[in-house]
């Protein structure tokens, strides 16, 4: 019986069928987070063996912690696996492996999956496309990036996520705007702009071989969709990857993962594509997307990878369906108005329109507070829908971002 050590099981919010995939699949699952155990999820309390409180930012205090736990009354025996597919905690994970002797990935590896000045050098001395990019840590030393990338560019934390603290500058007015607003953040990486369209490239990996994978779409770029608030943005799964569109992009995931030699376990790439058809690489991160995506894969082929992850993660095989059935897209809604949602407008319209293709609605209820859009891409709720035909998805997609109305006041 493998016995694992799972970071963060509690957030975000796909965790806890996470750990109850592991747990189901038959490992023995300890959690390790930041809050006490009874403010975790039930799901995820349910399928703990045993957890230990401990404040994730000190990572020397952590391993300590860990370290002191494990073979103890209430910690787990010994150790088999250390996972965590929440972004902030990958180079943490990868620390208490090496402290404890867990094989897996490694700090100078993960660093590859976390900083994103590493993970475009490691990928372009592989002869593959990334943005020219730089690395700043003062107002200076991002001028002069600027000057030498030229503009538009842009200026983005190292190890960045939902796009927060991302500016993009087209001249030297806009750049001295973003470097007021962005005194907070100790380093970025400065890149050259890519004009084109933005996708995603996600596996499920185990010993090296791509057991899993799966291609998203933005609609619109996400530093778009995060500039308006009007904007109801779509997170889509492809169904077919063998087209022009994606092709490339497909290439350029197995390079780069090739590249990084990525081992087992999720991943999620994000590239772009230009107009003229070439790709280039964006980011990695060594963790599913988030944002419910992982949904999504599962509504494209009728599947489920919580439970398909840990078969791959505890035994190194993956034994569901490969077959993509369906364009599956999640169309995110913000409200309009502050404070509470008083009113819900065209679902009962919607529903009849697209009866089926409307697989799951998960929107604030009347009387909820709104959300924070600019934090949280969910914003105040969504809804999935997915068909075989990509134009009638897209159709779909576009009915429910301007048809579907909440009102909050
Ligand atoms: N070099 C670039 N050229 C064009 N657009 C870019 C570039 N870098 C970042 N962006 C835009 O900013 C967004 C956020 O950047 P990036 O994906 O690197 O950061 P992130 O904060 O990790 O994002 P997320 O967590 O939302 O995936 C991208 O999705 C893209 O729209
Ligand atoms: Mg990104």
């Amino acid at each position: 019986m493998t016995t694992v050590l799972f970071l963060a099981p509690g957030y975000p919010d796909e965790m806890p069928l996470f750990v109850r995939g592991l747990a189901r699949a038959g490992a023995h699952v300890y959690g390790l987070s930041d809050v006490a155990a009874h403010e975790l999820p039930e799901m995820t309390r349910r399928h703990l063996d045993g957890y230990l409180q401990s404040s994730l930012r000190d990572e020397a205090g952590t391993v300590e912690a860990v370290r002191r736990w494990v073979g103890r009354p209430g910690g787990p025996p010994s150790l088999d696996r250390v996972i965590c597919l929440w972004e902030p905690g990958v180079i943490l994970a990868a620390k208490l492996r090496e402290a404890l002797g867990v094989p897996g990935m490694g700090v100078e590896q993960a660093r590859k999956f976390r900083d994103k000045d590493l993970m475009k050098q490691a990928v372009a001395q592989a002869g593959l496309r990334v943005p020219y990019h730089r690395r700043a840590s003062t107002a200076q030393e991002v001028r002069d990036a600027v000057e030498a990338i030229g503009y538009p560019a842009i200026i983005k934390p190292i190890d960045g996520a939902g796009s927060m603290d991302t500016f993009r500058v087209d001249d030297a007015k806009e750049l001295e705007q973003a470097l007021a607003r962005m005194e907070h953040v100790p380093e970025v990486n400065v890149e050259e702009f890519i004009d084109g369209e933005e996708f995603t490239y996600d596996t499920i990996c185990a010993n090296g071989k791509i057991l899993y994978e799966h291609v998203g779409y933005y609609r619109p770029r996400p530093l778009i969709a995060r500039q308006e608030e009007w904007i109801s943005p779509q997170t889509m799964s492809l169904r077919d990857l063998d087209t022009p569109w994606v092709r490339d992009g497909v290439k350029l995931g197995h390079d780069v993962l090739q590249a990084l030699e990525f081992d087992t376990g999720f991943t999620h790439m994000e590239w772009y594509r230009k107009s003229n058809g070439e790709v280039v690489f964006g980011e990695i991160g060594a963790r599913p997307p988030g944002a419910r995506t992982v949904d999504l894969m599962n509504f494209n082929g009728d599947i489920d990878l919580f439970a398909g992850y840990a078969e791959a993660e505890l035994h190194g095989t993956f034994s569901q369906s490969q077959e993509r059935k369906y364009y599956v897209a999640n169309i995110f809604k913000r409200a309009q108005g502050q404070g509470r949602i008083r009113h819900i407008e065209g679902l009962d319209e919607l529903r009849r329109r697209f009866g089926p293709a409307i697989v799951n609605v998960d929107l604030l209820p009347v009387g909820a507070p709104r959300r924070d859009w600019v934090l949280t891409l969910i914003s105040d709720g969504y809804v999935t829908v997915r068909h075989p035909d990509k134009e009638t998805l897209f159709a779909i997609a576009d009915a429910v971002g301007t048809d579907l109305q909440l009102y909050a006041g």
